[in-house]
């Protein structure tokens, strides 16, 4: 194998780098919510988001995903689209708070699988599709939470049939514009911004 590129050269790998990586997902608090790795026991009065993220985005501590989680909570319990949902987080969280039915879509199968994987890990009923939002149609909710680039959300425009939208995965430079909504609220994190809109 090395042989087919010359001039590259082999180093050791330290022992245990595989679990290194876990010093990185560290327990996140958000109101009620506790999200954390499978290793870590959740406090007693948190509503607790086990997450194992596996090759897929998004362990709860990132400020995109806190953003959407504090805009979240402030929703009433009904259906909802995640749109890129990656791990799972926002989805498995949703769930948890009473929403239903949860459907998550993601363009990355690992996504699909990760957000399968953590619904079942934590007891919810979330249904994980592979999905291109982009092109695919938008199946209708009463709430969408959409954390993936701000491409991506506008490319959402005139094409979402929900009641209201957590947007989020751009600076807080950024304001997305969305055909048909208004914007209600803005919550801003360490340079990040999640915004909550309501159609028309
Ligand atoms: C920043 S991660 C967010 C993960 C999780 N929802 C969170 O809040 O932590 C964005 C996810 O969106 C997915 N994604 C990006 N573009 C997409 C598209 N056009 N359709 C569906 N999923 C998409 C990516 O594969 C990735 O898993």
């Amino acid at each position: 194998m090395l042989a087919e590129f010359p001039g590259a050269r082999t180093s050791e790998v330290d022992l245990g780098w595989e679990h290194r990586w876990r010093a990185f997902h560290q327990p996140v608090r958000i109101g009620p919510l506790w999200v954390g790795p499978p290793w870590e026991e959740a406090p007693g009065d948190a509503v607790a988001v086990v997450v194992d993220p596996g090759r897929a985005f998004g362990t709860g501590a990132h400020p995109t995903t806190r953003l959407c989680l504090e805009l979240l909570l402030g929703e009433e319990p009904g259906s909802v689209l995640d749109v890129g949902s990656g791990s799972g987080v926002l989805a498995v969280a949703a769930a948890k708070l009473g929403h239903a039915p949860v459907l998550a879509v993601d363009v990355d199968g690992s996504a699909v699988a990760a957000t399968q994987a953590n619904a079942e890990r934590n007891g919810v009923a979330v249904e994980a599709r592979l999905f291109d939002a982009r092109t695919a149609a938008l199946p209708r909710a009463q709430l969408a939470l959409a954390n993936i680039a701000l491409d991506a959300v506008e490319a959402l425009s005139g094409r979402l049939d929900v009641a209201r939208v957590v947007t989020s995965g751009y600076l807080a430079t950024d304001v997305p514009v969305l055909d048909g909504y208004r914007p209600l609220r803005r919550h801003e994190l360490d340079g990040w911004a999640a915004d909550l809109h309501a159609r028309l």
